[in-house]
C-alpha cells in the first residue's frame, strides 16, 4: 500500500516510522506548508515530495492518505481524498465541527473507503488491557469514571496554531480532552448529557480555553468527570473506571507523561486491599499499534475502532460541553444537531 502524508510537524514525524514498519506499506509521497522541510523528510523516507495537498490526495499511485495538519484544513483534504477513493487516517479532531465530520463519514461510506480518526490512545497497551478486563466483566458494570489529562503549556504557545480559533477547532478540551472523551465512550458507551466549565486562566488565548472541567452523564446513572488543562505545570494522564465489582486505573503514557501503569483491583471488603499492577515500560507503542490495526481493517476487513463516527461523536460532546459552559447549564447531547 502506498501512503501519502500531509504535514511534516509533530504528528507526521510520529506517524512516519509507524507506517514504514508495516510490511505492506511504503510512505510514497509527502507534502507540507514548508517545502524545504517536506523535501528533507521526503529524502529521508525515499518518498516523492509533492508541492501541495491538492495534488497529493488525487495522485493515482496512492492508496492511503494520512492527514497531520492543523484542523482548519482537515475537512477539505479528507473530502477530496475520500472522493478520490483513498482510505484516510485523519488526526483528531476530525474537522472544525462535528457537522463537517459527519459529512466525511457519509462521503467515506458512499465511496466504500475507510475513514479513521487518529485516536491513538485506544492503542496504548495499558488501555487495551483495561478494555479487555472491562469488556470481560472483570469490574462488573461500570458506574463512575474519572480522568485528568493535561500538560504544562509551552512558553509562547499563544503564538501557535492551537491558540488560534481560525486554525483550531477548540481549546484544550477539544485538543487534548477529546482523547479521554473518546476513551470513556469506548469503555462505557454513549453519553446523554454534559455539564462543563471552561476558563482561560493564564495564557492569552481567548476565546479558547486553557482549562476545562466536564461531567458526562448517562441516563442509566453512569457519570464520568474529565479535567483537561494546559495549566497543570506537569504533564499528567490519569484514567480511572470503577464498576460494581472492581476498578481499573491507568496512569502515564510513557515519555513526559511518566511510566504507563495499569492497576486492577476487585471489590472485596473482607480482605486487605490488593491490586494487580502492570508497568508498561519502553517507548510509546500506540502509533505502531494503531497503524497495524488500520491496516488490518483495510487489508483483511477486520473491524475498526476509532472510526470516523467516533470522531464525530467526540467532537459533538466537546461542542455540547462548550454550550454548557456558555449557558451555565447541563446540555443534552441531542440538543445540538449534527
Ligand atoms: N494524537 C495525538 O496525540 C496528537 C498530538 C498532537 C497533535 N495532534 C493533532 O495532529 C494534527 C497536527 O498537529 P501537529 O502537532 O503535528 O502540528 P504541527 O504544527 O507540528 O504540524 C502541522 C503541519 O501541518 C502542515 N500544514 C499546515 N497547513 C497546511 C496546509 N494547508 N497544507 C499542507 N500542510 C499544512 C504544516 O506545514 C506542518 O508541517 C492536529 O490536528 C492536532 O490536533 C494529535
Amino acid at each position: 500500500m502506498k501512503v501519502g502524508i500531509i504535514g511534516t510537524g509533530l504528528q507526521a514525524n510520529r506517524r512516519l516510522p509507524s507506517i514504514e514498519q508495516h510490511i505492506s506499506c511504503k510512505v510514497d509521497a509527502i507534502t507540507g506548508l514548508v517545502s524545504e522541510e517536506a523535501k528533507n523528510i521526503s529524502k529521508i523516507y525515499g518518498a516523492r515530495y509533492i508541492m501541495n495537498w491538492e495534488r497529493l490526495v488525487t495522485d493515482d499511485k496512492l492508496n492511503i492518505i494520512v492527514i497531520c495538519t492543523p484542523p482548519y484544513v482537515h475537512f477539505d483534504i479528507a473530502k477530496t481524498a475520500l472522493e478520490a477513493g483513498k482510505h484516510v487516517l485523519c488526526e483528531k479532531p476530525l474537522t472544525m465541527n462535528s457537522a463537517d465530520a459527519q459529512k466525511l463519514v457519509t462521503i467515506a461510506n458512499k465511496n466504500n473507503v475507510l475513514l479513521k480518526c487518529g485516536f491513538n490512545h485506544r492503542h496504548h497497551p495499558a488501555i487495551q488491557k483495561a478494555y479487555q478486563l472491562v469488556s470481560n466483566g472483570a469490574i462488573g458494570k461500570p458506574i463512575t469514571g474519572r480522568s485528568l489529562y493535561g500538560i504544562c503549556g509551552r512558553q509562547g504557545c499563544e503564538q501557535e496554531w492551537r491558540s488560534n480559533p481560525n486554525y483550531a477547532a477548540g481549546g484544550q478540551f477539544m485538543e487534548q480532552g477529546i482523547h479521554v472523551i473518546d476513551l470513556f465512550r469506548w469503555f462505557v458507551g454513549e453519553f446523554d448529557s454534559v455539564s462543563a466549565d471552561i476558563a482561560t486562566h493564564v495564557f492569552p488565548i481567548e476565546p479558547l480555553e486553557d482549562t476545562a472541567t466536564a461531567l458526562l452523564h448517562r441516563r442509566d446513572g453512569v457519570t464520568v468527570t474529565i479535567h483537561s488543562s494546559i495549566t497543570q505545570w506537569r504533564n499528567r494522564f490519569r484514567f480511572e473506571l470503577y464498576g460494581t465489582q472492581g476498578y481499573v486505573e491507568i496512569t502515564g503514557l510513557g515519555g513526559s507523561y511518566d511510566l504507563q501503569q495499569l492497576r486492577f483491583g476487585k471489590r472485596n471488603p473482607d480482605v486487605p486491599f490488593s491490586e494487580e499492577i502492570i508497568d508498561y515500560r519502553g517507548s510509546d507503542k500506540s502509533w505502531v499499534s494503531e497503524w497495524n490495526h488500520f491496516m488490518d481493517a483495510i487489508l483483511h476487513h477486520a473491524p475498526m475502532i476509532g472510526t470516523g463516527t467516533d470522531g464525530v461523536a467526540a467532537s459533538h460532546i466537546v461542542e455540547s460541553a462548550y454550550l454548557s459552559a456558555k449557558e451555565s447549564r447541563r446540555v443534552l447531547l441531542e440538543e445540538l444537531k449534527l
